[in-house]
């Protein structure tokens, strides 16, 4: 029986992206007019994105005619030159022997540069870049395609660094007459802002930030059906009888809010479930024990050191405070004024810090991860599993407790914070 959930995959082929039609036509036109930046929580879908638009903008499924190079940014990116570094080693290949650096992108005619060499030898990544992108035999090359589009994921990592080399480059090259350089950047949110932070002119060269919801209901269908249905057939042909719950389908949609890591994570485990103990029927009941799985084993080790450490750190009060905030329903949104009144905002910064929560937009803050979320519920409503597991598979909602969070304490004999 196939697995075709990919929860730790990028899906950036057409045929394993899902949904995001319009978001993909939006962006391709605000890359025609500047630099954009794609924004999100963790696990919303960006890196999927940003491929599956850059496809799209090498003429796949369009009439787009772009070039672009892909650079994943990370910690150790600090300065502008990393930064240039980090570009140079997706775009030229250093040939020592002939002292000459040679860039050779596809659709373009390779070209070489040994001024650049000189450059780049001395660590004046930067400068080396430059000189490339604002170089006669480059520009003519790029000019033959729409857009030459310098892509960088990850972006959160090293935001400051990022906004220099966007800022530079780009009014180097616009002096220079060069209409046609963009930036394609996406990071977990808010590093928009933190690259405004650095550098508040350096918004000037974003055309457009888009920041990623959730899959919308019918793409989420869409998806799980599509998967599920691989599911079938490949248990077909292997010569085995597999039944799917049509309700498993709607659950997990509801229970992921068409989060794509999340609907790839339920149906994965969903999958490994009926795997490993085959009734010939996939329903609610392994979904309720994929919940479990997660919650209390594959990420179960993670989860209690999580909560151990927010305990210890006296913010886990705060935590429980904020998942109450979210209600039941799934993907969590948390008003962040609502947030505010209602929690210290040290505790705030400090959940924010460790990734636990995330600011969702301008006016809303998110779980980072729902499953800890989940486990979190389930823990505390120990006495009453089947109550919040009921409540998941009917309504996909967590059934909050109904006491305060003290009592619970008292109650479940755990020690307070
Ligand atoms: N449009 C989509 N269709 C199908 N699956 C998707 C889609 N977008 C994302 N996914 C799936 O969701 C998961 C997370 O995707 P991705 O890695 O692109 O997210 P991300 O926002 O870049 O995550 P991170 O914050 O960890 O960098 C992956 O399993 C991926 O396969
Ligand atoms: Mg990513």
């Amino acid at each position: 029986m196939k697995n075709p959930f990919t929860p730790s995959d990028i899906a950036s082929l057409p045929e394993d992206f899902f949904g995001r039609d319009k978001e993909i036509r939006l962006l391709a036109r605000a890359i025609n007019q500047g630099s954009v930046c794609i924004e999100g929580s963790f696990g919303i879908g960006k890196s999927s994105f940003m491929s599956r638009t850059l496809l799209h903008m090498d003429g796949f499924a369009s009439n787009e005619k772009c070039v672009f190079v892909m650079a994943v940014g990370h910690g150790d990116i600090k300065t502008v030159d990393d930064a240039a570094l980090l570009v140079l080693d997706k775009l030229v290949e250093v040939d020592n022997t002939q002292q000459k650096i040679k860039i050779g992108i596809p659709k373009l005619i390779s070209y070489e540069s040994t001024e650049a060499y000189t450059f780049f030898n001395e660590g004046r990544h930067l400068s080396a870049l430059s000189k490339i992108v604002a170089d006669q035999s480059f520009k003519s090359q790029i000019n033959n395609a729409e857009n030459f589009i310098i892509a960088i994921d990850e972006c959160e990592k090293c935001s400051p660094a990022i906004a220099r080399l966007m800022r530079t480059l780009c009014t180097e090259v616009q002096l220079q007459g060069i209409k046609n350089l963009r930036f394609v950047l996406a990071g977990v949110s808010p590093f928009y802002q933190q690259m405004a932070d650095v550098d508040r002119g350096v918004t000037r060269f974003i055309y457009k930030s888009i920041n990623l919801e959730p899959l919308d209901q019918d793409s989420a269908l869409t998806l799980l059906d599509d998967k599920f249905k691989v599911v079938a057939t490949s248990a077909e042909r292997d010569g085995e009888s597999l039944n799917i719950d049509p309700e498993v389908i709607d659950r997990i949609a509801a229970i992921s809010g068409g989060h794509p890591h999340l609907l790839q994570l339920l149906g994965s485990h969903v999958i490994e479930h009926e795997f490993e103990d085959p009734d010939g029927c996939i329903d609610i009941k392994d979904l309720v024990d994929s919940l479990r799985t997660i919650c209390y084993e594959s990420r179960g080790r993670d989860y209690d050191l999580l909560i151990h450490t927010m305990k210890n750190e006296s913010v886990f009060s705060d935590y429980h405070t904020f998942i109450e905030l979210a209600g039941g329903s799934f993907p969590s949104k948390v008003d962040r004024s609502k947030a505010l009144e209602a929690i210290d905002s040290d505790a705030i910064d400090w959940l924010l810090t460790r990734n636990i929560i995330s600011v969702n937009d301008d006016t809303t803050y998110s779980v980072v991860d729902e499953f800890l979320r989940v486990r979190v519920v389930l823990d505390l409503q120990e006495t009453k599993l089947d109550e919040v597991e009921l409540e998941l598979m009917n309504h996909g909602e967590l059934s909050l407790p109904g006491q305060s969070f003290e009592m619970l304490y008292e109650n479940t004999g755990r020690e307070n914070v």
